[in-house]
């Protein structure tokens, strides 16, 4: 875990317009001063990210919420108590404060504050909201330690540890409509926890116009990653096995388990490290077993047909 010193250091980094690799629970952040433009725009450039992909602002408090953000108040006042902080970032229309860098020019900006004692500690000692996307390069696998984000970007200034993160996908976006919520981005908060809180206005949304960073190819590991659906001819020396939780009965080159006890917020957990584990093994192939879609499995299906998508 990170020191207090180490803290300190980072927070002057953000102040300086500088970049910081920061844990949180769900993925690892890139972060700069989400209020300076040219801070964020590095980020856009290490992660050679396309402009048109928005980025989410990390704040520690409902204060920082207020200034950021110019409606549905009421509606985030009860998001707060119910999933703050934790893995749930809510699209809301933007302040003047917010650079149009920051949400890709668009009126909204996307906002969270995450469980996390070193993020937390960052954004309230640098005294700055801090917009950040997962800490690797666009399209790939997302960061769940420290050595993940160092495989991908060595080159950023300051890296803070906080060990493996505890959610291990990322946080589920909605958007507020007058009548409830709607899922632009599936992830650790289900659906069925949000209905306890808010009534859903709308079905999760198919298209990328309100999403407009959710495209079909994300999370791509190194090597071909395919979903088993039994087909595939494969040399089974070469293929490193992702198994939800039961032995698949064939000898694989390698195989690792996303949940011995079939405990699917377990498999999201692992989900990430697992594949980095494979992309650093000697195989050549990934193949994953698929999961039940249902609760936290949607969200683990979701990253896996779009890391799987450019190989098909
Ligand atoms: O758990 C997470 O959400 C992690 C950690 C670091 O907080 N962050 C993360 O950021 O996953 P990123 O950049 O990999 O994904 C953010 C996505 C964008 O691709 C975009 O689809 C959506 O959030 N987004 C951000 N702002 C938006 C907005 N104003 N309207 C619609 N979608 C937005
Ligand atoms: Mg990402």
């Amino acid at each position: 875990m990170s020191s207090n010193d180490q803290i300190k250091f980072a927070a002057e980094c953000i102040r300086a317009g500088k970049l910081v690799a920061f844990p949180t629970e769900t993925v690892y952040g890139l972060g700069a001063n989400a209020l300076d433009a040219m801070a964020v725009a590095k980020i856009f450039s290490i992660k050679e990210r396309p402009s048109f992909d928005p980025l989410i602002v990390h704040v520690s408090d409902m204060d920082m919420i207020l200034k950021l953000t110019i409606a549905y108040h009421d509606k985030v006042s009860l998001i707060a108590d119910h999933f703050w902080p934790g893995p749930l970032t809510v699209i809301l229309p933007k302040s003047v404060l917010v650079p149009d860098i920051v949400t890709a020019g668009m009126d909204t900006v996307g906002i969270r504050i995450p469980n996390h004692p070193v993020a937390l500690s960052l954004i309230r000692e640098s005294g700055c909201p801090i917009a950040a996307p997962s800490a690797n390069k666009f399209g790939r696998v997302s960061p769940t330690e420290v050595r993940h984000v160092l495989k991908q970007l060595s080159n950023v200034e300051c890296v803070l540890d906080g060990g493996r993160t505890s959610v291990g996908i990322e946080s589920t976006i909605i958007t507020l409509h007058e009548d409830g919520f709607e899922i632009l981005r599936s992830g650790f908060i289900t659906k069925e926890e949000l209905l306890k809180v808010l009534p859903l206005s709308r079905e999760d949304s198919k298209e990328n116009i309100l999403a407009p960073g959710m495209i079909k190819s994300h999370y791509s590991p190194s090597k071909p990653l395919y979903l088993d659906d039994g087909s595939r001819q494969l040399d089974i020396d070469r293929v490193g096995y992702i198994a939800f939780s039961r032995d698949p009965g064939i000898k694989y080159g390698r195989i690792s388990y996303l949940s011995k006890s079939g405990n699917l917020k377990e498999a999201a957990v692992n989900l990430f490290a697992t594949i980095h584990e494979m992309e650093d093994a000697d195989i050549d192939y990934i193949l994953v077993e698929k999961l039940p879609e249902e609760g936290v499995g949607i969200a683990v299906m979701d990253r896996l047909r779009k890391a799987e998508y450019k190989f098909l």
